[in-house]
């Protein structure tokens, strides 16, 4: 026999033994309760078609094809581990409650390797809750309210002004970035623009490069240089913290609290915390912080000023409620307070269309500790689970006609900051610290935007893969309103 029919038969022969084997198992499996589905081919499972449709127009197909022949949790083997995969929102409630500490944070190995032990993405248990609402109370105190308003809205004025100057045309995506970083540093560590920020912003692009990339530790690969990244984020990091620890020295620990890193140096000077709260240990978190703020508000904001180019029947809404407000603001001489953005309804429901349609975050990933069961599925203690947002943002059964951008079903659905069918800060005790601010900062930039300023977007595509981002970068052309 010709060798090559002798590799096709034993081929053949290995893919029915597999596929025998799968069919036996999904059996097996679908009388012990654990969720049918398929391990799809041998080493690589079905992570060619999950691909394939992230890069398409409608990247959710992946769990809508399984959906529809499993049911809505099903059993897939993607990206090397085989998983359990929820479209359902009530499952999701449960894994995000996370009652009993049963589902931990299961990051891909680049990702772990890049956090540290210590990051609040990976922390479970009692030093978790404790960092998290220090960092969410922070976060939402009314005295950073008041005092951020302000700073969000003088970056925004100055980089809007800095596009006009330039000749008004810009890479949308890439500008943005540099403005929401400059924000988000400023919570974390009130550094002001200038070359410090510049080689923060450098080296935090090099260190996120390798989340998504191939575990490879050797001089020269994407994770090496990353890692490099973070040694050179640590030490501008490290001096910040230690000038700071000098001057709260000085004020005998009486000083106000800040950003982030005034809120962790005071909790680290409670004295049984001192062991936990070590100087590494917040310039760890410190940066880390930096993950999950970094790229999310300029891609809500990017993909906001997409839709809102394409439907102008919500920009003129959008600016006549911002008008509106801008006029009452010029005749009471009051300053702009919190409130006065989040109380912008149909602003709101813009962001609330804009982050279900995107799903910046499209799920998370845990594993069990335990054997557990929701819904009549059981879920084997060991197992990865994956908690899909976008599937549920994407129903039609929830949301009638779910790809086309309409801000107005959110009028009967009412005012949502997240219910179990509208999750993109995820939800329970790991519901994300920065949603209030994430919120206040699209709505400055967009009442700035549209209250000042005209655009025209060019023609450009989203990209769902494997981050939200437009093809060309969204193209835009700003001019002031009274130029035009
Ligand atoms: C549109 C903007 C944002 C979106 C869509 C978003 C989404 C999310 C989601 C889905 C999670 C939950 C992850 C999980 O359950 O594993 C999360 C967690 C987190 N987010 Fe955000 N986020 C945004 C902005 C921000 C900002 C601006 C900050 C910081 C200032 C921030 C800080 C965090 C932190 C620290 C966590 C971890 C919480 C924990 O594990 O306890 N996020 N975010």
């Amino acid at each position: 026999m010709e060798w090559w029919v002798l590799l096709m038969v034993s081929a053949a022969v290995i893919c029915w033994i597999w596929f025998e084997r799968e069919k036996m198992s999904a059996k097996r499996l679908q009388r012990s309760g654990i969720p049918r589905g398929s391990a799809g081919w041998p080493f690589i499972g079905e992570t060619l078609d999950f691909i394939a449709c992230g890069y398409s127009s409608t990247p959710v197909s992946f769990m809508d094809k399984r959906k529809a022949r499993y049911g809505k949790v099903f059993k897939t083997h993607i990206l090397g581990t085989p998983i359990i995969v929820s479209t359902d929102s009530e499952v999701n409630k449960v894994i995000l409650q996370n009652h009993g500490n049963t589902f931990i944070p299961a990051y891909p190995k680049t990702v772990r390797e890049l956090l540290g032990e210590n990051s609040i993405l990976q922390m479970n248990g009692s030093l978790h809750k404790r960092i998290h609402s220090l960092i969410g109370g922070f976060l939402r105190s009314p005295q950073l309210k008041s005092q951020i308003v302000k700073d969000i809205e003088y970056s925004a004025k100055l980089t809007m002004a800095s596009w006009v100057e330039k000749g008004g045309s810009i890479l949308f995506q890439e500008e943005i970035k540099k403005m929401t970083f400059q924000i988000l540093i400023k919570v974390l560590m009130s550094v002001e623009p200038g070359k410090e920020l510049e080689i923060l912003r450098r080296d935090f692009e090099e260190f996120i490069k390798g989340l998504i990339c191939l575990p490879i530790k050797l001089p020269g690969t994407r994770l090496y240089k990353s890692l490099k990244a973070k040694e050179r984020l640590l030490k501008v990091v490290e001096r910040i913290v230690e000038e700071r620890k000098i001057l709260i020295e000085k004020s005998d620990g009486n000083g106000s609290v800040n950003d982030t890193l005034d809120l962790l140096l005071h909790d680290m000077d409670e004295l049984k915390e001192r062991r936990r709260f070590s100087s590494n240990f917040i310039c760890g978190n410190i940066i880390e912080m930096m993950i999950p703020g970094e790229e999310t508000v300029p891609t809500a904001m990017t993909l906001a000023v997409k839709f809102l180019s394409d439907s102008p029947e919500a920009l003129k809404q959008l600016k006549e409620e911002n008008m509106e407000l801008r006029r009452q603001k010029a005749n009471s001489s009051e300053e702009y307070s919190w409130m006065d953005y989040m109380s912008l309804s149909f602003t709101q429901n813009v962001i609330s269309e804009t982050l279900r349609m995107t799903n910046i975050i499209n799920a998370v990933w845990r594993k069990t500790t335990k054997d557990v069961e929701i819904k009549g599925y059981l879920i084997p203690q060991g197992w990865c689970v994956m908690a899909s947002f976008s599937s549920v943002h994407m129903d039609e059964v929830t949301y009638e006609n779910p790809y086309y951008f309409n801000p107005w079903r959110w009028e009967k659905i009412g005012a949502v900051v997240n219910n179990s069918n509208f999750t993109p800060f995820g939800g329970g005790q790991r519901l994300c610290p920065g949603l209030e601010l994430s919120r206040l900062e699209i709505s400055v930039f967009l009442h700035h935007l549209v209250t000042t300023y005209s655009w025209t977007a060019a023609k450009d595509d989203i990209i769902y893969f494997p981050t939200v981002k437009m093809k060309k970068k969204l193209p835009i052309r700003v001019a002031p309103i009274t130029a035009t």
